[in-house]
């Protein structure tokens, strides 16, 4: 009989059922490990339980590997103590270790194909970034609404490939403590804000070509006013979309050789003291500054190259406010133009204060039912359904706009594509930005758009175009 010193290591090995549990440990965490991978390559593993599964698995991994020597060890220590030798009979060897490829293996297939790879494919979906984790249900609820919700949430907050993966882990984890022990900021902090979100190139333009938008777009703005009637008045704007190669607001901010850089001094970068305008083609600069700001005071502040998402901050989760949502929903048709006053008192309940969201659905609704009993008896008795219909819908407008828990409210997120309700362009395009020379940023009315009826209430340029009937039947289905 050999010494136990000299007997081979992978005898040892199979005799130990601590070193065989070690080795399927670690055979099972590359496996699952692997399947994960192709997911973490492309950049989709934004959300934190994904890194919670990598995270276990590594635990599984190390675990093994600690466990072999300490198999092979103690195996060696029964040996030298002259326990049991059938441990160095071949065949028992060899065929402990064909049972334990069998095990492994069935164990691997098992969850490799059938848990790994499904929970990897649920924790992509909109579903579940969105509604599983509570904080995001006001993203979710604005996305579903919105010109991308088709795009997964990765698309946009994880950039492709390996840092982009480490990246969003790392920040995943932070999110996912802050979450589990209830200390995360109300509201969430904007994804620019907490300068979290990818780069607009590997990202928007992955799918958008920065060089040929659209020429322009014809944008009809609908509102309805205040008064017994609702009264629809229009507002119709040429938008100058263009593109980097053709011009136009695109052109403007993305053409060969423009670059822009500006400077903000409040984290969600709604005020902008400084910006350059650099055009690598012509060879010109210019720096406008505030009249307040010295061009020296912005060095202090952080600087930003302009990208997609400083206009377009909200492609996919648009927050309303109560009138211009109140404005949709009356175009779609949502809510029947006809009841008196429904705009008005609509606003009114939107924008009343509740202190949580069941407490809108309690009270929003029957407030609604009871202004017409109270006002309108009449428009009460015949049209309860168009009531009911119409109550139902602001208070689905607000349950899209508003989360009491999380302090989200209107207004809480400003859109920067625009300039009536948050400052938007005209953080830069306020003629108070200037050179030293006095050329300011314009603000010119028909440099973003041509306006070409402003607030009429049946627009000479619809009728002109032939299609003042199809946009209003577009708008009442
Ligand atoms: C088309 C791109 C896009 C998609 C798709 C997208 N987001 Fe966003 N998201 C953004 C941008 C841009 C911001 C930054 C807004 C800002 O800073 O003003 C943002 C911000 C956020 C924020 C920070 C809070 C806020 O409102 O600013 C959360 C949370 C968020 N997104 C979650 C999600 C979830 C969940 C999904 C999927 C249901 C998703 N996002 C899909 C582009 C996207
Ligand atoms: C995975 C592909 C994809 C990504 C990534 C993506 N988009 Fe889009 N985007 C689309 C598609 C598809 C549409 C057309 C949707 C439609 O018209 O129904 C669209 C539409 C738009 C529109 C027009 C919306 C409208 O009201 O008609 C804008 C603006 C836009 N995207 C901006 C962005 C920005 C900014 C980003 C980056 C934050 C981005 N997109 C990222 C695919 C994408
Ligand atoms: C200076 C602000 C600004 C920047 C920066 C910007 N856009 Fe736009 N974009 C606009 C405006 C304004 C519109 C017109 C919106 C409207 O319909 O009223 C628009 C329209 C669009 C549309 C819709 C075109 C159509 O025909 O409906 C897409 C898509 C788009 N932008 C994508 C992008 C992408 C991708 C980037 C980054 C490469 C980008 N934009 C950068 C301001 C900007
Ligand atoms: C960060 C600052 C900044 C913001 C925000 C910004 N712009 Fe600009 N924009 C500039 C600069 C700088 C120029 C070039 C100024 C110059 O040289 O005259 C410019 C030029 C333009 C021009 C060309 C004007 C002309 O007279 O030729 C258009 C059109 C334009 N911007 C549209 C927009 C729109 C639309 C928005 C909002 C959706 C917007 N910009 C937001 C900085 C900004
Ligand atoms: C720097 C570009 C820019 C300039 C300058 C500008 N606008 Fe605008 N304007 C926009 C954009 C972008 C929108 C948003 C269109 C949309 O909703 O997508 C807008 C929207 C509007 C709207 C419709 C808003 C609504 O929803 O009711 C009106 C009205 C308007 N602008 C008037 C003006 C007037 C008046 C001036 C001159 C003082 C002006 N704009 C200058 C870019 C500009």
């Amino acid at each position: 009989m050999s010494s136990p010193s000299r007997t081979p290591v992978w005898f040892l090995f199979t005799r130990h059922w601590l070193s065989l549990l070690g080795a399927g440990l670690v055979t099972t965490a590359v496996i699952s490990w692997l399947f994960l991978l192709p997911g973490q390559l492309k950049g989709h593993g934004e959300n934190p339980y994904l890194g919670i599964a990598v995270f276990v698995i590594l635990a599984v991994f190390v675990a093994g590997l600690a466990l072999i020597p300490i198999g092979i060890y103690l195996s060696k220590r029964q040996i030298q103590a002259g326990l049991p030798e059938g441990g160095l009979d071949r065949k028992a060897a060899l065929q402990r270790l064909a049972w334990f490829l069998g095990v492994t293996t069935f164990a691997n297939i098992l969850i490799g194909t059938q848990v790994t790879y499904r929970a990897v494919k649920h924790m992509e979906t909109p579903q579940f970034c969105g509604a599983t984790c509570h904080v995001m249900h006001p993203e979710l609820a604005a996305y579903q609404n919105a010109p991308h919700a088709e795009v997964e949430c990765v698309e946009c907050h994880v950039a492709p490939g390996a840092t982009g993966w480490l990246k969003s882990k790392t920040a995943g984890m932070h999110q996912f403590v802050q979450t589990v022990t209830n200390t995360y900021p109300r509201p969430v902090p904007s994804a620019l804000e907490s300068n979290r979100l990818v780069s607009a190139r590997e990202t928007c333009e992955n799918c958008h070509w920065a060089q040929k938008f659209a020429a322009v777009k014809l944008r009809v703005i609908s509102k309805y006013a205040d008064d017994q009637t609702n009264t629809l008045t229009q507002t119709v704007l040429m938008m100058m979309v263009g593109g980097s190669k053709t011009g136009g607001i695109h052109g403007a901010h993305f053409g060969p050789g423009i670059h822009i850089h500006f400077a903000a001094s409040d984290p969600t970068r709604q005020t902008i003291p400084w910006v350059e305008y650099r055009n690598t083609t012509t060879g010109e600069t210019e720096t406008f500054v505030t009249s307040g700001s010295k061009a020296d005071s912005a060095n202090a502040l952080p600087k930003y190259e302009m990208q997609c998402v400083d206009c377009h901050n909200r492609p996919a989760h648009s927050f309303d406010l109560p009138e211009s949502a109140m404005d949709k929903a009356l175009a779609l048709g949502q809510i029947p133009v006809t009841l008196p006053y429904v705009k008005k008192k609509s606003v009114e309940l939107l924008k009343a204060n509740y202190h949580s969201s069941q407490e809108a659905a309690d009270k929003l609704p029957g407030a609604m039912v009871a202004f017409y009993q109270q006002n309108y008896p009449d428009v009460s008795k015949q049209r309860a359904r168009d009531i009911t219909q119409a109550a139902n819908a602001v208070l689905a407008i607000y349950n899209r706009n508003v989360f009491p828990d999380l302090k989200v409210t209107w207004g809480t997120y400003p859109n920067n594509l625009g300039h009536q309700n948050s400052p938007g362009c005209f953080r830069c395009h306020d003629a108070s930005h200037e050179t030293a020379n006095g050329k300011t940023i314009t603000q010119d009315c028909n440099a973003c758009h041509e306006p070409l009826a402003m607030d009429e209430a049946s627009p000479e340029i619809l009728k002109t175009l032939g299609i003042a009937e199809q946009i209003s039947k577009l708008q009442k289905p």
